[in-house]
C-alpha cells in the first residue's frame, strides 16, 4: 500500500512556481541558442502565452495556438509598422522594397500573386532539369578533387565539407540560373548574397556591407531588367518584369527588391535544409540512413521530418490588430507576437514522441505542404513554412531542390560517413532575425568509386 500523497506546503508551492518561472534572458543564453527545445517544452507546458517583458513581446509555443494565429488575419497582422501611421517602404530592409514589408494588405496579395505561380506546378517543372544539372556539376567538381587528392597521395579517401563546398552555393546558383543571370557572374552573386544575409541579422558594419552589396546588385540588375522589358526570354527576370495582376506590373525598385529577397529567402533557407537533412541522417538516425540508402525516395520523408524536428526557421512574427485573449492572458493591441515554430513542431499534444527524429512517423503529413495546413489524410503538417496568407512562396521549390541535391550527393558519394560536424544551434540569435538553426560545419568522408 502506498502512503497517501501529502498536500504541498506553501514553501514547496513557491519553490515549484520559481522553478517553472522563465527569465526572458534565457532566450539570449548560450544554452538556449545551442538547444532551445527544453525551454520550448517549459513554455508549452507552463506558459503557453508568455509575456517577455525584456524583449517586449509575447511568445506562443503550442501547435494549435500557432496555427490559429497564422489563420487569423483579423486579430494578427504581419506588418511591422502601424498601418494607420507613416511608413517609407524600402528603407528598413537591406533588400529594398519587398513583400516581407507588407502586412495582410491588398498590396501584399498583389505582389504575391504576381510571381507566386513561378515556383510551383508546371513553371517549376521547367526549371527542374537546370536544378539537376547544377547539382551534378557541383558534385562532379567535389568528386574530381577527391579523386585527384587520392591519386596524388594527399588523401586516402574522398572528403567534403558540405556547407562551404556545396550547400551555401547550390541554392544561390539555382536561383541565379532561374533568373537568367550569366553563369560567369555566379560567384559574384554568391558573394552579394552572403553580404545581404549578414546585413539582415546583424547591425553596424554588417548592415553597411549588406547595403553596399544591395546597391552593387541593383546597378548590375538595371540593364538586365531593361533588356527583359524589351526582349523577354524564358527566365525569371523576364517573367517578373512582365507579370501582371489585375492589369498592374511591379515598378523597377519592387522588381529589384523582389530579386534580392528571392536570393536570400530561397538561398539561406534551402542551404540550411540540405545541411540539416545530412546532419540528421549521419548523426541523429544513422540506422534510418541505411533505409534511405536502399530507397532514395525516402529523402522526401527526411525533408518533411527535418522541417518538423529541427526546422530551418524557428521564429515568425505577428502584431495584434486589437486586444486578444489567450490562455487567460490579455494581449494588448499592436503588440509583437513571436510564434516559435520549432516549439509547435515538438508539441506532444500533436505528435507522439516529438523529440524522436523518425522518417516513418505516421502522425505527420509526409507529402507536399498545403497553405491551409489542413490535410485530407487527417494528419498534422509541420509548421516550418508557416501557413495562411504569408505561407512560404518557395515551398515546392525548396522541397524539390533539397531532395534533388541530397539524391545526387548520395549517388556521387559512395559509402558516405560522418567525419566531423559543428551544429552551432540558432545562428541568427537575435529575436528580430528569424532564428535560423543549422550546422555550420559538416565534414563527410566517402569512397571514390573509379568504376
Ligand atoms: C527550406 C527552405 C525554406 C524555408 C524553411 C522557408 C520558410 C519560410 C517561412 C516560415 C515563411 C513564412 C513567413 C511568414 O509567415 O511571415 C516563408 C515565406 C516566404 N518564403 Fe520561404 N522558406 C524556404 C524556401 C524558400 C524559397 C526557395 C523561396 C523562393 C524561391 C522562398 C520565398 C519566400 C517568400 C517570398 C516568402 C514570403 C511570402 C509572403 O509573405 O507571402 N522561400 N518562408
Amino acid at each position: 500500500m502506498t502512503a497517501p500523497e501529502q498536500p504541498m506546503t506553501m514553501e514547496e508551492a513557491i519553490k515549484q512556481q520559481l522553478a517553472l518561472a522563465i527569465e526572458p534572458q534565457e532566450f539570449d543564453s548560450p544554452e538556449y541558442i545551442k538547444d532551445p527545445f527544453p525551454l520550448y517544452k517549459r513554455l508549452r507546458d507552463h506558459h503557453p502565452a508568455y509575456q517577455d517583458l525584456f524583449h517586449n513581446n509575447w511568445v506562443i509555443t503550442r501547435y494549435d495556438d500557432i496555427v490559429s494565429v497564422f489563420q487569423n488575419n483579423d486579430d494578427f497582422d504581419r506588418a511591422e509598422y502601424d498601418p494607420k501611421g507613416d511608413y517609407e517602404f524600402g528603407t528598413k530592409h537591406v533588400f529594398g522594397p519587398n513583400i516581407l514589408e507588407y502586412g495582410n494588405s491588398d498590396e501584399h496579395r498583389f505582389l504575391r500573386n504576381v510571381v507566386a505561380d513561378q515556383f510551383v506546378g508546371n513553371r517549376l517543372q521547367t526549371f527542374l532539369p537546370f536544378i539537376e544539372q547544377i547539382a551534378r556539376e557541383m558534385m562532379g567538381k567535389i568528386w574530381a578533387k577527391s579523386a585527384d587528392d587520392i591519386a596524388e597521395g594527399f588523401a586516402e579517401t574522398g572528403e567534403v565539407e558540405l556547407i562551404s563546398q556545396f550547400t551555401t552555393q547550390f541554392p544561390i546558383r539555382v536561383i541565379s540560373n532561374m533568373l537568367g543571370l550569366p553563369r560567369e557572374d555566379e560567384d559574384t552573386f554568391v558573394r552579394w548574397y552572403q553580404h545581404l544575409i549578414e546585413g539582415l541579422g546583424f547591425g553596424g558594419e554588417h548592415f553597411a556591407r549588406g547595403m553596399q552589396a544591395r546597391n552593387e546588385m541593383w546597378d548590375y540588375l538595371d540593364p538586365l531588367i531593361r533588356r527583359a522589358e524589351d526582349a523577354p526570354g524564358e527566365d525569371l527576370i523576364s517573367r517578373i518584369v512582365h507579370a501582371e495582376f489585375r492589369g498592374q506590373r511591379m515598378n523597377a525598385d519592387e522588381i529589384k527588391g523582389f530579386i534580392a529577397l528571392l536570393l536570400a529567402a530561397g538561398g539561406d533557407t534551402t542551404d540550411k535544409a540540405i545541411a540539416l537533412m545530412w546532419y540528421h541522417m549521419l548523426y541523429t538516425r544513422p540506422d534510418q540512413f541505411e533505409e534511405v540508402k536502399k530507397n532514395p525516395e525516402l529523402w522526401t520523408n527526411v525533408f518533411t521530418e527535418m522541417m518538423r524536428y529541427d526546422p530551418v526557421v524557428h521564429f515568425q512574427y505577428r502584431y495584434t490588430t486589437r486586444e486578444v485573449k489567450l490562455h487567460g492572458e490579455v494581449i494588448p493591441e499592436r503588440t509583437s507576437i513571436t510564434l516559435l515554430l520549432g516549439a509547435g513542431n515538438r508539441d506532444e499534444r500533436v505528435f507522439k514522441d516529438p523529440d524522436t527524429f523518425d522518417i516513418f512517423r505516421d502522425d505527420l503529413h509526409m507529402g507536399r505542404e498545403l497553405r491551409s495546413g489542413r490535410y485530407p489524410d487527417g494528419k498534422h503538417g509541420h509548421l516550418g513554412f508557416g501557413m495562411g496568407q504569408h505561407f512560404c512562396m518557395g515551398y515546392a521549390m525548396a522541397r524539390q531542390e533539397a531532395i534533388i541535391a541530397c539524391t545526387r550527393l548520395m549517388e556521387a558519394m559512395k559509402n558516405p560517413r560522418p567525419k566531423f560536424a559543428t551544429h552551432a544551434g540558432i545562428t541568427s540569435p537575435n529575436l528580430g532575425s528569424g532564428g535560423f538553426r543549422s550546422p555550420v560545419e559538416l565534414w563527410i568522408q566517402f569512397d571514390v568509386d573509379q568504376g
